[in-house]
């Protein structure tokens, strides 16, 4: 039997049973950090980064070498990739000299591309659509702090047509979560991404809402989620955005709707006084640290997770379709 090979473009690459897999393969990493070796040799994993970074990159890096591997960190304007040479033909260069490839780029599109024409592994390290490795840390963070994901409800206020939007709606959902997402009009996530969320919703018992409402969102809610306001290349539409997004900031009224036991959740770097108050992010509630280095055990997990199911490697605890 030919093995396909598996790929981490978008949260919905998982599904629940998958999802939950990798998060107990994190737990276990976590747990027991230098135990695991899929990259022993060792093999090299290339990062490319068309954006700036620190968690993203740094997290990678480290995960790799305690998986036995070596790191390749790209900076992608001093590659050929996407500009010199075509995706498919990085593709294809790329899987005959490294394990994974491992990239944060604008377009959802040219991850598709490098997946089509890759033989190994590709992984969404961020795309202006979603950011799938960020929720799998999110939600290994909530799972911690609350014992279980599925029945939870969590919130997510600010820009709601941003990648870290989508990623909570449809990781969430995935997770069977009630995921409530508020963001001011013309900031909401698209038709075709409800309609996904809602289709993953229907399968695991989770459940959909946008609203402009903050208060609808955020009222009993076990987890507040938010992220900047100005996220990457839109640095020209600052000052109208802040206005725009202000009746959205996770400070202490907004908190005082969720439930009094409510974690806060932020992917970092945070704008202390903007879309989060210094005092909850820096407050009893706020768990944004454990998040931040979740992001370690999480991305270990999907790396080792989609090289077994490749049938690239053995890891203890994951099942092959060999
Ligand atoms: N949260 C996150 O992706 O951080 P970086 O942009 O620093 O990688």
């Amino acid at each position: 039997m030919t093995t396909t090979v598996r790929h981490f473009l978008t949260d919905l690459d998982l599904t629940q049973a998958e999802q939950a897999e990798v998060l107990d393969l994190a737990e276990a990493m976590k747990k027991d950090k230098y135990g695991y070796k899929p990259y022993a040799g060792p093999q090299t994993v290339a990062v490319f980064f068309d954006k700036t970074s620190t968690r993203t990159r740094v997290s990678f890096a480290a995960g790799i070498a305690e998986l036995g591997g070596a790191t390749l960190i790209i900076n992608s304007a001093e590659s050929q990739l996407g500009h010199k040479e075509s995706i498919s033909d990085s593709a294809k260069v790329l899987a005959r000299m490294v394990s994974t490839i491992v990239w944060r780029t604008y377009a959802q599109s040219g991850l598709e591309e490098m997946a089509e024409n890759s033989s190994v592994p590709v992984i969404n390290a961020l795309s202006d659509d979603y950011h799938p490795c960020q929720l799998l840390a999110d939600l290994l963070t909530v799972r911690e702090h609350k014992g279980s994901l599925a029945g939870l409800s969590m919130a997510y206020l600010g820009d709601a047509a941003n990648n870290m939007a989508n990623s909570y709606l449809l990781a969430g959902v995935t997770a069977g979560m009630h995921v409530r997402i508020a963001g001011p009009e013309g900031y909401l996530p698209a038709a075709d991404i409800i309609a996904a969320a809602e289709a993953r919703a229907a399968e695991t018992g989770g459940s959909v809402l946008v609203t402009t409402d903050a208060a609808a969102a955020l009222a009993g809610a076990d987890v507040v989620a938010t992220d900047t306001w100005v996220s990457m290349g839109q640095e020209d539409e600052k000052a109208e955005r802040l206005e725009l997004f202000r009746a959205y900031a996770v400070d202490a009224p907004a908190m005082a709707q969720a439930d009094k036991d409510a974690v806060v959740l932020h992917c970092l770097p945070a704008y202390r006084g903007y879309e989060i108050s210094a005092d909850v992010i820096d407050g009893p509630q706020s768990v944004v640290f454990d998040e931040a280095e979740n992001r370690v055990h999480a991305q270990k997990a999907i790396m080792g997770w989609l090289l077994a199911k490749s049938g690239l490697a053995d890891v203890a605890g994951v099942s092959q379709e060999r």
